[in-house]
This record gives structure tokens, C-alpha cells and sequence, in this order.
């Protein structure tokens, strides 16, 4: 078939398009990769690094969503010291912000907590941080709570590249980065927003909820993104 590639991942051999990363033909093929950035329809960012890889050749892991997949590319999925930069970086990221389930309306419905699960990964050895950080109650219909975001920018991607709103932005540098609506305002004072919740069924896990939901009624939808991405023209 023209345009196919052929590569070898975890020592068999796969067909990928042209165009696929290392991650779509990875899924094709039914082989897992953890990953919490990448949502199918949206452009690759690479952000959550947990999709690491290695590949033949290359001597650092590479992130399986941003690397195009290539002719006679010889990958691996899994080995030990990949295992061991995914904890590392889940615990990172849990250590980061407030992540406290219990009291989560995500809890039970949240890519982070099953990802975390599924590493293996029950709590961090690195320091928490504890940041004090604020919650935005202020649209009418949807919260954001600051204290819950892994900064994957799923919901700016969505906004920009699906609803065409371009609300959402991310603000400040390094550790102190905060998604932001608009010109770094108060969600509900937003121009741009319209409300289409895209955003909060993009979001991983429970910084972006719907208001008035309870824990086991705030479940999301990433598969109707996925969808409504591949209906206006997304390849990915
Ligand atoms: S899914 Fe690849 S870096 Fe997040």
C-alpha cells in the first residue's frame, strides 16, 4: 500500500501512515504508552513527557507523540529505566499542585488517578509543594481550579484548533505557569469564551469541571472532542 511506513515496536513489526507519530502507531498496533497530554485530533505539545520512548539509535528517550514515526524505526515501549522516568515523572507531577482526590470532583473519573494507578504510583518521594492557589467560580457554568491542572494545555489546544475561541493561554514561566483566560482574566469575564465546555471535557483531570456536578456525575468526554476534531478536518 503506497505511503505506508513500516517500523518495529517492542520487536514487532507495525504499519503506520505517513504523517502518524510513534504514539498513533503504537495505539494502532494496540501497544499502550502512558500519556495524559495527547488527546487524538489535537496537536502533539510533548508537555507531560510520560510517553517516553526509546529508540534505536538515539541515545535519550524520545516523547512518542511529537516524534513522527519513520521508515525501519526500531522502538521500545517498555523497559526499566523507562519505568523508572514515568514514576519519576507522574510523582513529579503529583508533588506539583494539590492533588488531593478525596476531596476532588474527578475522583473516580480522572486520567491523572488512573495513570498514576497504573504506574504503580501511590504517592510522591519528592517534596510537595503545597502551592496556595486560587479557584476561578466566577463562569457561570464551569470552574476552574488551579490547584488540580498538570498544565497538559489540552483545554488551550481545544479552544484554538477545535472551537476557533482562542480563550484559553498559558501565563507566567516554569513552576509559576497558570492556564489563563483571555488577557489573564476572570473566567466569567470573558469575551471570548462560548461556552461550549470543550475545554472541560478535554480536561485530564478535576482543575476544569462542570458547576454544580458531584463526584461520581463529573465523568468527560474526550472521545467527542476526538471526534468532533476528525469531523473538521483534524488528522492526528
Ligand atoms: S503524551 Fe507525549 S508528552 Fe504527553
Amino acid at each position: 500500500m503506497p505511503n505506508k511506513l513500516k517500523l518495529k515496536i517492542d520487536g514487532e513489526y507495525v504499519e503506520a501512515n505517513q504523517g502518524d507519530s510513534v504514539l498513533d502507531a503504537a495505539k494502532a498496533a494496540d501497544k499502550f504508552i502512558p500519556s495524559l497530554c495527547h488527546v487524538k485530533g489535537l496537536s502533539g505539545v510533548g508537555s507531560c513527557r510520560l510517553c517516553m520512548v526509546e529508540v534505536a539509535g538515539v541515545p535519550r528517550p524520545l516523547p512518542a507523540c511529537t516524534t513522527p514515526a519513520t521508515e525501519g524505526m526500531v522502538i521500545s515501549t517498555v523497559s526499566e529505566k523507562l519505568t523508572k522516568y514515568r514514576r519519576m515523572i507522574m510523582q513529579l507531577l503529583l508533588s506539583e499542585r494539590n492533588h488531593v482526590c478525596a476531596v476532588c470532583v474527578s475522583n473516580g473519573n480522572c486520567e491523572l488517578q488512573d495513570m498514576a494507578t497504573r504506574l504503580g504510583v501511590t504517592h510522591s518521594e519528592f517534596p510537595y509543594r503545597y502551592p496556595r492557589l486560587p479557584v476561578d467560580a466566577s463562569h457561570p457554568r464551569f470552574v476552574l481550579d488551579h490547584n488540580r491542572c498538570i498544565l497538559c494545555t489540552r483545554c488551550v489546544r481545544v479552544c484554538a484548533e477545535v472551537e476557533g475561541a482562542n480563550t484559553w493561554n498559558v501565563v507566567k514561566r516554569g513552576i509559576h505557569s497558570m492556564v489563563a483566560a483571555d488577557l489573564n482574566q476572570d473566567w466569567g469575564e470573558s469575551d471570548s469564551c462560548t461556552m461550549c465546555g470543550k475545554c472541560v471535557q478535554s480536561c485530564p483531570t478535576g482543575a476544569l469541571a462542570i458547576k454544580g456536578k458531584a463526584v461520581e456525575e463529573m465523568t468527560k468526554h474526550t472521545d467527542t472532542v476526538s471526534r468532533l476534531a476528525a469531523t473538521r478536518g483534524g488528522t492526528r
